[in-house]
């Protein structure tokens, strides 16, 4: 049975149209399918003491009334019953009086049980309409799921990334959680997309920033460097892979993607190799969403409508061993499977035209954390070399600490001509990312033009330098690197454990702090759920709910099909919080497997 959207949602309505005797209510689906109406002035009073009261770390008892009214939407969900149900909404709203179900019900609150939450994937909505109104509207519209159900966060003039739906207003981060406008509170067990490395909130950080601000805030890159950005630039140094020499600051992951990209095409101009003009890349990849990242970029769904725009890269398998392995195949083999494949592509494209090799070390967004088989690392890199070609690594996301080593190309033993890193870079504080360039790039562009021909105006903002280079410090005092490494290991016994034998989880996988499980439909075949049922997006919306910030994703296996969800804590995290992210997390499943079931 399918009702309108109504998940996470508040309902503030004065409601005089209806019924002087009508109060402001909330309306929202709780992690049980229900719907609660709360009566928003008691909701209010909630909060405030609740806020009163942290101090004392005190539970504020729980002042809602609820009643039942489920016999009037089961069974067959006809316009009729509907209608009821909007009538009984509305007259419950009344307050004490008797609604349609004949239970008697308190004033203030009531629960419907049996609602689902649709696919849309904002996770509530401001309704300021009349509720009569509004809610005809959304039985009509549900009625025709063709059409947009809701639009409610056009009524922002910030251009969301759902345009349907809201999302809560996050008004205060500290450590592993942020707490919402309405004082609710989220785990965050995904680090936003596996950014937050070292919480939120961290007082160095801070105080780094401030510092920073105070000195300055801002100097052109075209006619100065600052201190700040100096010494980021020798921090990272210190710690780059053999033979990376410089690094090139930028605001972000795909403009350090960009900046690889480019950097490897002049390299070879430089050199005398111009016709050396494509990219390799590989299937489920995810490098950003630019039009040079995204060419290069293996996503299916992402790249379809804006494939006209993109430049033409070839691309290879990516390292997928639950689905791609063959049965008798060891490790080894399969890797050495994957290398031919990239020799033979490389023989068919001509090696002579091909720029680079471009590969998240570990695979991230798009696919769900895939490790790469013993020895490929190995092989791309002596392939690369044979070729003359160069060897990018994207560990925008896998990279500084989240797999347990800082890069994660140190676990392959292999060493990039360009890295990008940037998320854990600066740990959400501010927007930065940078490319690590080896020696042999630098010296030819240093002996050729002397000029990379590229550069954004934000590029080594010294505040964003001050960040990262805070957050770096930090996690080498603290030893968080080998922390995250140590909590990984309890992360994934805690997985194994709560969903080893989960007949809806398929596959437990990652490194470090950055672990995903596929979700399908059938363990024993390995089908997927529906596409069309949007299960991730369900698992997002089941988590929220239940407190949680994890990272799922749909497409998995060929950017149309498979679900996945991806976690990526703080490195901070402690036993107790990943005993609850476990915990929350088979609610959200479990609950979001039984809505698409
Ligand atoms: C591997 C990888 N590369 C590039 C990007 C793009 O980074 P940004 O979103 O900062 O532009 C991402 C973002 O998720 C990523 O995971």
């Amino acid at each position: 049975m399918r009702f309108f959207p109504v998940y996470g949602f508040e309902l503030v309505a004065a409601g005089r149209q209806v019924d002087e005797q009508v109060r402001p209510v909330q309306l929202r689906v709780d992690h049980q399918r229900s719907l609660v109406i709360e009566d928003a002035d008691v909701h209010d009073r909630q909060v405030r003491a609740r806020t009163a009261r942290r101090g004392e770390q005190r539970k504020v008892e729980k002042r809602l009334f609820r009643a039942q009214v489920g016999d009037l939407v089961r069974g067959d969900s006809s316009g009729d019953e509907r209608a009821v149900l909007s009538r009984a909404t509305l007259r419950h709203r009344c307050g004490g009086q008797r609604h349609q179900s004949g239970q008697n019900c308190k004033r203030g609150s009531k629960s419907v049980h049996g609602f689902e939450p649709n696919d849309t994937s904002g996770v509530g909505t401001d309704v300021r309409a009349r509720p009569q109104t509004w809610l005809a509207r959304r039985v009509e519209d549900n009625a025709r799921p063709a059409r947009a159900q809701f639009s409610m966060n056009l009524e922002s003039h910030l251009l969301h990334r759902q345009l349907r739906g809201r999302y809560p207003l996050a008004v205060h981060a500290s450590g592993c959680v942020i707490t919402d406008a309405s004082g609710k509170t989220y785990l965050d067990a995904s680090g936003g997309a596996a950014v937050s490395c070292l919480g939120h909130a961290h007082p160095d950080v801070l105080a780094a920033m401030h510092a920073q601000i105070d000195r300055i805030a801002y100097a052109h890159t075209s006619s100065f460097s600052t201190e700040v950005a100096e010494q980021l630039a020798d921090r990272l140094i210190a710690s780059a892979p053999a033979g990376i020499s410089h690094v090139y600051l930028v605001s972000g992951g795909s403009e350090a993607m960009e900046a690889a990209l480019k950097l490897a095409r002049q390299y070879f101009v430089e050199i005398g190799q111009p016709q050396r003009a494509r990219f390799i890349a590989r299937r489920a990849s995810y490098h950003g969403n630019t039009l040079g990242a995204l060419a290069v970029g293996g996503n299916k769904w992402r790249r379809r409508q804006f494939a006209p725009l993109l430049i033409d890269v070839e691309h290879v398998s990516p390292t997928y061993a639950y689905r791609e392995q063959r049965a008798g195949e060891s490790g080894e083999q399969y890797g050495e499977r994957l290398a031919r494949e990239l020799e033979a592509t490389l023989a068919r494209v001509g090696a002579d035209k091909v720029i680079a090799f471009v590969a998240e070390t570990v695979g991230g967004a798009t696919a769900g954390c895939l490790t790469a088989p013993p020895g490929y690392f190995k092989r791309v890199r002596e392939i690369c070399d044979r070729h003359g070609i160069l060897l990018i690594l994207d560990e925008v996301m896998c990279g500084m600490g989240r797999t347990g080593t800082l890069h994660a190309c140190e676990q392959e033993g292999v060493a990039p001509d360009l890295m990008a890193i940037a998320k854990g870079l600066g740990g959400g504080y501010q927007p930065i990312g940078a490319v690590l360039v080896s020696s042999r790039v630098i010296d030819a562009v240093a002996a050729g033009s002397g000029f990379f021909q590229h550069g954004h105006t934000y590029a080594g903002h010294p505040v964003a330098c001050s960040a990262a280079l805070a957050v770096q410090t930090v996690l080498e005092r603290d030893g968080l690197v080998r922390r995250c490494a140590g909590q990984g290991e309890a992360l994934r016994a805690r997985l194994e454990h709560a969903f080893g034998a989960h007949r809806h989880v398929g596959d437990i996988r990652g490194r470090g702090l950055f672990m995903a499980l596929e979700l399908v439909r059938d363990r024993a075949g390995k089908a997927c759920f529906d596409p069309a049922a949007k299960l991730h997006a369900e698992v997002k919306r089941a988590a929220l709910d239940a407190g949680l910030i994890c990272y799922p994703m749909g497409g998995t296996i060929d950017g149309e099909s498979g679900d996945h969800v991806l976690l990526a804590p703080p490195f901070i995290v402690s036993d107790a919080e990943l005993d609850l992210l476990v915990q929350r997390l088979k609610v959200a499943i479990d609950t979001a497997i039984a809505q698409v079931s």
